[in-house]
């Protein structure tokens, strides 16, 4: 994993400049609030997926593919602004959330910018018409599964009996969609075959399941300071992850956690989950479907960016923030 790291902060730089020069100094209070969690940062995960997935079905075309990365992270962003409001936290990347630090009719309308101008940037690609076309159906598709997730995932905070099945669909539909348009728009735009688009899809749809898994894992193991976002806010709301499912399983009661929770609360919390082995347990799903989905990747010619994507995958199952 050891050319991962530089790769990755490669692609943040770039990724960072293009903010700076296309949302960040615009005038105007919503402008400022739409470039907000943009200009604070974030991994650019998505951004490196779209570039690994082109250089891995064509060496070198990532450089004109820059503004469809701009438009993935473009994307994420609008939904994670959209997501603050549902989920009621307060930080985001290290900063506070758009709804805090404006208002909520702000914060929706800043989302809403955002994911049309993702739209744009993608559109302005140097690749083929044809190609982009297929491109924006995919982006389009993804956002509206993301919705559909996400009111899943709201909808499952007034049940207790929502199952592993369910949940992987939430997910599937909230995280893995987006990983698989990055991974199918970088094959797209490329110029890959429809073997090799379908196999990068399924990869970016498997490998995010699994980074939601850790998201969870991370939801209630980091601290703020890592995290950038607020601690335990899944127990506080009462969210199914598959951690409150496993525990649930196994017996334990988590409803008492629903509630502002304090530091102590929250160190029982990981302690009974520890205990009862269900933070192993949700590890190791985590890290089977990541295994899986490289067998996607044999489809592609052996190269850097193709080890690239398999690190990346075992890279969101074991990070910390
Ligand atoms: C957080 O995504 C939202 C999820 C889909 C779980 P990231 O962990 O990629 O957040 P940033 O972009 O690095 O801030
Ligand atoms: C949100 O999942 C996924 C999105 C579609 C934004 P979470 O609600 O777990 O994301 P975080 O933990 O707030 O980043
Ligand atoms: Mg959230
Ligand atoms: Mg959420
Ligand atoms: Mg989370």
């Amino acid at each position: 994993m050891s050319e991962l790291s530089p790769y990755l902060a490669s692609v943040a730089a770039t990724i960072d400049h293009m903010i700076d020069r296309y949302f960040v100094d615009r005038t105007g209070d919503l402008n400022k609030a739409s470039a907000h969690l943009l200009a604070a940062g974030g991994k650019r995960l998505r951004p490196a997926v779209v570039m690994l997935a082109a250089d891995a079905v064509k060496p070198g075309s990532s450089d004109e593919l820059l503004h469809a990365a701009l438009a993935l992270e473009v994307t994420h962003t609008f939904t994670l602004i959209h997501d603050d409001i549902m989920d009621d936290d307060s930080l985001r990347r290290g900063v506070q959330t758009v709804h805090t630090k404006w208002d909520e009719p702000t914060a929706i309308l800043a989302g809403d910018v955002l994911y049309a101008r993702a739209f744009e940037h993608l559109c302005m690609a140097d690749a083929k018409d044809d190609a982009k076309v297929r491109a924006v159906t995919m982006l389009a598709r993804a956002c509206a599964d993301i919705c559909a997730g996400q009111h899943m995932d709201m909808s499952f905070e007034h049940r207790t009996d929502v199952d592993e099945p369910e949940y992987m669909e939430m997910v599937r539909k909230k995280t893995g969609v987006l990983y698989a348009a990055a991974a199918g728009i970088g094959a797209v735009l490329a110029g890959g075959n429809s073997v090799q688009v379908k196999a990068l899809y399924n990869f970016g749809l498997n490998t995010g399941i699994a980074f939601q898994i850790q998201d969870d894992l991370i939801d209630l193991l980091a601290p703020p300071e890592m995290s950038g976002k607020d601690q335990a806010s899944d127990l506080r709301e009462g969210k199914q992850t598959l951690l409150m499912i496993k525990a649930r399983e196994k017996g334990l009661d988590l409803k008492k956690y629903q509630k502002a929770l304090t530091p102590a609360d929250i160190k029982a919390a990981i302690q009974e989950l520890t205990d009862a082995g269900v933070i192993d347990e949700v590890k190791g799903i985590a890290s089977g479907l990541v295994a899986d989905s490289n067998k996607n990747l044999s489809v592609l010619p052996a190269s850097k960016e193709r080890q690239l994507l398999m690190d990346i995958g075992e890279y969101f199952v074991t990070r910390s923030f």
